[in-house]
């Protein structure tokens, strides 16, 4: 046993250069029961862990996550178990993610991705993934068919070319990755996000339809309320959340809301149509709470659910302060971006990890 843990920090730095060949999540499980002969380093398949491991933090908790089992015949071997996503490929990725963004415009249909995978959640429940949230079952044909997600398998597709080229990223980090590029390349705040997501493997283990928002329920406040409260975030969260309605636009032939053209979205960019909440729908700023407020454009979109915001005293007092000033929206919206990011998630390592906080 002492032999397949002595593993030399100069052997642990190397094993993650192997790493990077390795195609995907699975395939380093699969292989990971290594007989002592077998221990050499090339043969340490963890994908998901960092190609390069620059730091002494990571290689420490790889050291600490290896785990060393007897096989029947008695002898040692070792399973090294690694983050959900590998770190280096995550942030392979949001480069590519950026790329794509300039080339398609596609924003805020990505924001929406992110939100619509993690919105399911039900803090009421302790199971995972019965809880539902942020663990990508959103790629699953069955719940991409829900009604509120019309639409959102083209956000799937953008996105399944850069899966495939990072096999050992998650789907769900992915879509929140996604998510938070979009919001930052648009303009908007840095969002604090960790990463390390696990994904549910099987379509049975999508959430029921019905957890997402109705856009004209009989009581908006309390339609709401009664949502956002069941994912465990409160008003000052449903009103900065809301705030990502600044990008995008509603089609009627995916949702039913909105007209099906405006003037501000007849020559795109990207492909043309749909009635935006705000004149440069792909610019993140205060402006969706200047234009519910001041209603002077019928060419701009109000939703029930964002007129409510102007109405109901609890919202309204933080909708009037973010119109008023884009510095505290951008503060309360990066902190409930980063919350509704981590709904239900379960992470592997515990903790999560960041990108840029240079510890990886
Ligand atoms: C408060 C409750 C919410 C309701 C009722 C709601 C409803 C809607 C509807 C009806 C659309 C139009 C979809 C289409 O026709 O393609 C839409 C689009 C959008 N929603 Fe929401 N939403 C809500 C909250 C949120 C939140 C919390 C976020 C993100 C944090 C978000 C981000 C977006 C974005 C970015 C779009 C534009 C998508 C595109 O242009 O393709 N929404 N929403």
């Amino acid at each position: 046993m002492a032999q397949a843990l002595s593993l030399t920090s100069s052997s642990m730095a190397s094993l993650g250069s192997s790493s990077r060949l390795l195609p995907s999540a699975s395939t380093a499980k699969a292989s990971s029961l290594l007989s002592p002969s077998s221990l050499s380093l090339s043969s340490l398949k963890c994908t998901r862990s960092s190609s390069l491991l620059p730091s002494l933090v990571l290689r420490q908790k790889l050291q600490r996550r290896s785990l060393v089992r007897r096989l029947n015949s008695g002898s040692t071997v070792m399973t090294p178990t690694c983050f959900a996503s590998d770190p280096e490929q995550l942030k392979s990725a949001r480069e590519d993610i950026k790329e794509l963004l300039k080339n398609t415009f596609c924003h805020p249909i990505l924001v929406r991705l992110g939100w619509h995978d993690s919105g399911t959640y039900d803090c009421n429940i302790e199971e995972w993934p019965q809880r539902g949230g942020a663990n990508g079952s959103l790629r699953f044909e069955v719940e991409l068919k829900h009604a509120a997600n019309a639409g959102l398998v083209n956000a799937l597709k953008l996105l399944q070319p850069i899966k495939d080229k990072y096999p050992s990223v998650t789907y769900a980090d992915l879509f929140q990755l996604a998510s938070a590029a979009s919001v930052e390349e648009a303009g908007g705040p840095k969002i604090p996000m960790k990463y390390g997501r696990v994904d549910v493997s099987e379509p049975e283990q999508c959430p029921p339809e019905g957890k997402l928002p109705d856009a004209g329920p009989p009581s908006p406040a309390g339609h709401l309320r009664d949502v956002f409260y069941r994912m465990g975030l409160g008003d000052q969260e449903i009103v900065a959340l809301s705030g990502a309605h600044t990008l995008g636009r509603s089609r009627p032939e995916r949702s039913g809301w909105g007209k099906p053209v405006t003037k501000y979205t007849k020559d795109g960019p990207g492909a043309p149509g749909g009635h935006s909440w705000t004149v440069q729908w792909l610019k993140f700023d205060n402006s969706y709470f200047k234009d519910i407020k001041e209603r002077r454009d019928e060419d701009l979109l109000v939703l029930p659910t964002d007129a409510v915001l102007f109405e109901d005293l609890s919202f309204k007092a933080y909708a009037e302060r973010y119109a008023e000033d884009q510095e505290v929206f951008f503060k309360d919206y990066a902190e409930a971006h980063a919350k509704l990011s981590n709904l239900g998630a379960k992470f592997d390592p515990l903790e999560g990890f960041s990108l840029d906080d240079g510890s990886i």
